[in-house]
């Protein structure tokens, strides 16, 4: 079943939203070679609660931290542990909040110190295809032109989009349907109304989409070991266009200078 949000709902959205935003800024400032993803997952969860909000990951299928750490090859739902960041990682940080009953879902995915320029772009297309997907989110338009835009761009760079993993609808749940996969044909399946709330996160690998999962039950990595970057958004479709949900205050166009080409001063 699809629920379609009130204009009051999608406001509690909102205010979830800002603690996961806020939160994901936190740790985008925080991360750094020397430090272990364990670390970050207390510093998540300590932001998260301060500021009034319960971690939506925690228990969550019996998942066990308020974030997933996905490093390099890792492209999402990596476990927080002891494992040191490095210089030239690439990490995806994914979080959720659940404030008055109600979630918002967004993920980045951050270099750590200097990265390759081949990491640079990976990342800097994957924002893109975010962005390009959340643009699709019109009344009026049908659920397929957002994998549409995410799978143009990534494969324009020749890169691979991850299929068994999708975007979702979000609300009370973290995963409500529909399933937003970030790929297809254009104009197909549901017409996009106000008050539809999704979750988009395009998952994009440097090599082919095929991945596999750990031993763990968690981590997805890709098949053939190359980077994979993440980034998502908790967005409502609105008759002013999309509201992204989980912006972060430092705005997207500011991150990006996150990803500039690297070999350069980080
Ligand atoms: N943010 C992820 C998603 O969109 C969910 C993480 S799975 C969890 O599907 F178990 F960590 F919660
Ligand atoms: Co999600």
């Amino acid at each position: 079943m699809i629920t379609l949000k009130s204009p009051r709902e999608i406001e509690k959205m909102r205010r979830s939203g800002k603690i996961t935003a806020a939160t994901l800024s936190m740790l985008i400032k925080a991360a750094k070679a020397g430090m272990t993803t364990r670390q970050l997952d207390a510093l998540a969860e300590k932001s998260i609660r301060e500021l009034g909000g319960t971690p939506t990951f925690i228990g969550y299928h019996g998942y066990p931290a308020s974030i997933c750490a996905s490093v390099n090859d890792e492209v999402v739902h990596g476990i927080p542990g002891d494992r040191a960041l490095r210089e030239g990682d690439l990490l995806s940080i994914d979080s959720g909040t659940t404030l008055d009953g109600y979630v918002s879902d967004s993920a980045v995915t951050i270099p750590i110190g200097r990265v390759s320029a081949e990491a640079a772009q990976l990342m800097r297309v994957t924002q893109e295809c975010l962005m390009l997907g959340i643009a699709q989110m019109q009344v009026g338009n049908h659920l397929s032109d957002i994998g549409h835009a995410v799978q143009t761009h990534a494969e324009r760079h020749g890169y691979g989009v991850v299929r068994d993993l999708v975007g979702h609808g979000v609300g009370t749940k973290m995963h409500e349907e529909p399933q937003v996969p970030n790929y297809g044909e254009p104009g197909r399946g549901l017409v996009l109304k106000a008050g539809l709330v999704l979750a988009i996160e395009p998952m994009i690998n440097a090599g082919t989409h095929v991945v596999r999962v750990l031993k763990d039950g968690w981590t997805v990595v890709t098949a053939d070991g190359t980077l994979s970057a993440h980034f998502e958004h908790t967005i409502a479709v609105t008759d002013e266009g999309p509201k992204i949900l989980t912006l972060r205050e430092v705005n997207e166009h500011e991150d990006a200078a996150l990803y500039r080409p690297q070999g350069e001063a980080a």
